[in-house]
């Protein structure tokens, strides 16, 4: 996982339980600890498919990221890599291990993930309680649609979680062949070539290699998820882009949890009225109130509220894109 607010739809869930109204004057520990509560039972909805509606109305989701692993292969080399480290020969022998030494093993395995930015464990499609990606399920009507949405993403969340030595056209399609063992040639080379060209002369969105790795990480794993989501619930969403520099994956967590003055929150005012866009989401399905500025519909021109150091306003959402539709179709595997 990628960090603390790392699935689609789990990471970062701030949900409502339909029968359990949240706290929402408690914007801190409590909310966090529901969070995490909700995030779970969220993920399992989410990718579930059609298993039901969800036990909540809304869910705030910020900064969906995870690595996609819908092939077979990656889940079962994982498996062999753990048996491996944790030197026993299948799954009967590595449960009557002792609690530490799972833990080791475990601990073991994540800390030598490889490429760099990755961390090994992500939710994976196993046909059963993920009957496909979520991207896909969105895609396909499989989910709950009376539920209220307000997705939120940050500029650079991929930053990171890309790898800095993936500096020439290998590094990049050997990231892209590792995170997808069974991609085929022609889809690394749409990647390549089609979605991120190495052209470096800011036509495409970057300057730099590290830029264009950044970007494909950013959108494939992360940002990506906003916009399916919103295209899912017909862009009837409040969807934000949180780009107070240098807006990395992570940025917008002090202001969302915001408790009073500190290092990491560069604008109190920001963080209040993100807090207020949030509690009136939860207590209304709708974000706007008296005396905040107007936080539009998504609609179909994929109008975003750019929440900026010293301003706040509607813009474009940069994650409408051609990219995002051709993620969505999970050709990568
Ligand atoms: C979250 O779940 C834990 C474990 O089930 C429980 O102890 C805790 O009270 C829950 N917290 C909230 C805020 O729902
Ligand atoms: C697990 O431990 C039990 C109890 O010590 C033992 O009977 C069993 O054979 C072990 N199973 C494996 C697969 O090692
Ligand atoms: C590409 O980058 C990789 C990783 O840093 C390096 O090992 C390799 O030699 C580079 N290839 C070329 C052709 O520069
Ligand atoms: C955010 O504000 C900074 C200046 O503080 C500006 O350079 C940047 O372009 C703005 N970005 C967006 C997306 O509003
Ligand atoms: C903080 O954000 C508010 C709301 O956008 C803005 O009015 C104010 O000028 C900002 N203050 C500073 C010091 O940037």
């Amino acid at each position: 996982m990628l960090g603390s607010k790392v699935l689609l739809l789990a990471g970062s869930i701030l949900g409502v339980a339909a029968q359990a109204p949240l706290p929402v004057v408690d914007l801190g520990y409590e909310l966090h600890q529901a969070t995490f509560n909700v995030s779970r039972k969220c993920l399992q909805a989410e990718l579930g498919g059609l298993k039901g509606p969800v036990p909540f109305q809304q869910a705030i989701v910020q900064s969906p990221g995870f690595q996609m692993t819908p092939s077979a292969t990656l889940q079962e080399s994982i498996y062999n890599s753990f048996l491996t480290i944790a030197g026993v020969d299948n799954l009967d022998e590595a449960r009557n291990l002792s609690t530490q030494d799972l833990q080791l093993a475990n601990y073991k395995l994540v800390g030598s993930s490889y490429p760099y930015g990755s961390s090994t464990f992500n939710p994976v499609v196993d046909q059963a309680f993920a009957p496909t990606l979520p991207g896909q399920l969105l895609l396909h009507g499989q989910f709950d649609h009376s539920l209220r949405i307000m997705a939120g993403h940050n500029i650079l969340e991929g930053l990171e979680f890309m790898n800095p030595f993936a500096q020439n056209e290998t590094a990049f399609e050997d990231t892209l062949r590792l995170c997808f063992p069974t991609i085929t040639d022609a889809e690394v080379e749409y990647i390549s070539y089609t979605l991120y060209p190495p052209v470096f002369d800011g036509s495409v969105g970057y300057t730099t290699p590290t830029g264009r790795s950044e970007l494909m990480i950013t959108e494939a794993f992360f940002t990506c998820n906003t916009n399916f989501l919103a295209r899912a619930y017909d862009n009837n969403v409040f969807n934000y882009m949180f780009s107070v520099s240098p807006s990395l994956h992570g940025d917008d967590i002090p202001y969302t949890y915001y408790d009073g003055p500190s290092a990491s929150v560069k604008n109190d005012t920001l963080a209040v009225i993100m807090q207020e866009y949030f509690t009136n989401f939860v207590m209304t399905s709708n974000p706007n109130g008296a005396g905040l500025p107007a936080f539009p519909t998504y609609g179909a021109s994929a109008t975003v509220l750019d929440l900026n150091l010293t301003t706040i306003g509607p813009i474009p959402d940069n994650v409408a894109n051609e990219r995002c539709l051709w993620w969505q179709k999970g050709l990568y595997a």
